[in-house]
């Protein structure tokens, strides 16, 4: 059981051959909540109770998500792995799975089959500064580690968030952003592209937000997802501010089948996203052809 959720990356007490990794197992859709006209939040939990107990991730990994008679899809995990027994997936209504998911009830069923990959190293990250960088749906896997650092906030020093969206209305998770605003233990910043009326934050992309932050460069580790253009942006601005291309993560998006390194679909160089990613570290990926 262990094995089957955690993936083929981690080994677990049932030997791999005895499991079939590409076994959906049922989740049920626990509540549904609208962020934006394309985005909508779910909550699923596995109806088996062992698998519920057995599913331990950790933020910036994601999952294979099935509608059943439709497809799959990878989704990064959004909620905390500090909080059990349920996971959250903020999903963006692209083409037939996740369109056919936003169609769903609650109440309704859906498969899922992971955790899968490498995400932030949050161990590593601890005892240090963080500077966390997401544009658009790039916020999704950060929320997980943005939540996670929030319920162990004593081991980290200055936490800052960067987020750039095109438009307001397509700000995500504005609910938790605006209690974030007002906490003094995470300076957070936002910036949109086009502003409306209502808008009285930053305007612009998201490097522009790096003006405004001090980073202490030995002691700051970055994690950054967004669209493909921006990590080349992103990174310039942190190695400006002479940050350790070493504690650089960035997570990628490739297309994806498998989710555990079979069907080679998720290449990136000579490494698979499903299982070496998402999230490199940018050491890793200055090494990787067309990573960024
Ligand atoms: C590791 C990982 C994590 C992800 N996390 C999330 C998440 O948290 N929330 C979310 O909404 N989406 C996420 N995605 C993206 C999501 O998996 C794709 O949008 C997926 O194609 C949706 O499936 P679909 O059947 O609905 O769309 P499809 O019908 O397959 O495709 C819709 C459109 O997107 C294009 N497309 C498909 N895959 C990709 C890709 N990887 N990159 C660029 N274009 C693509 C297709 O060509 C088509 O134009 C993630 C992808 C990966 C690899
Ligand atoms: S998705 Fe199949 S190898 Fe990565």
């Amino acid at each position: 059981m262990d094995t089957i959720m955690r993936g083929t990356h981690v080994s677990g007490a049932v030997p791999e051959s005895t499991v079939n990794p590409y076994r959906p197992w049922p989740a049920r859709i626990t509540s549904i909540m609208d962020l934006t006209p394309q985005e909508k939040l779910f909550e699923l939990r596995l109806i088996d109770s062992d698998a519920r107990e057995a599913f331990d991730f950790s933020a910036g990994q994601f999952v294979e998500l099935s509608v059943f008679g439709v497809g799959e899809a990878p989704i990064s995990i959004s909620s905390a792995p500090s909080k059990q027994g349920f996971i959250e997936l903020c999903v963006r209504n692209a083409g037939d799975v996740t369109g056919a998911l936003h169609r769903k009830q609650c109440g309704d069923i859906v498969g899922l089959r992971g955790p899968f990959g490498r995400g932030f190293p949050f161990e590593e990250m601890k005892g240090h500064d963080v500077l966390l960088v997401a544009g658009g749906l790039g916020i999704a896997p950060l929320k997980s580690l943005i939540n996670h650092i929030h319920d162990d906030r004593h081991d980290f020093g200055k936490v800052t968030i960067l987020y750039g969206a095109k438009k307001p209305d397509e700000v995500l998770f504005r609910y938790q952003f605006d209690m974030w605003q007002h906490r003094d233990d995470f300076d957070l910043m936002l910036t949109v592209d086009q502003p409306d009326d209502t808008w009285e934050g930053e305007v612009g992309l998201v490097t522009r937000l790096f003006d405004k932050i001090d980073v202490d460069p030995e002691n700051t580790y970055g994690a950054i997802c967004g669209p493909p253009v921006m990590y080349k942006y992103v990174i310039a601005e942190m190695r400006k501010k002479a940050m350790d291309v070493d504690r650089i993560y960035v997570s990628f998006e490739r297309r994806m089948k498998c989710g555990i390194g079979k069907c080679g679909h998720c290449g990136v160089g000579h490494q698979y996203a499903c299982v070496d990613g998402p999230v490199f570290n940018y050491w890793e990926a200055m090494n990787l052809q067309e990573a960024i």
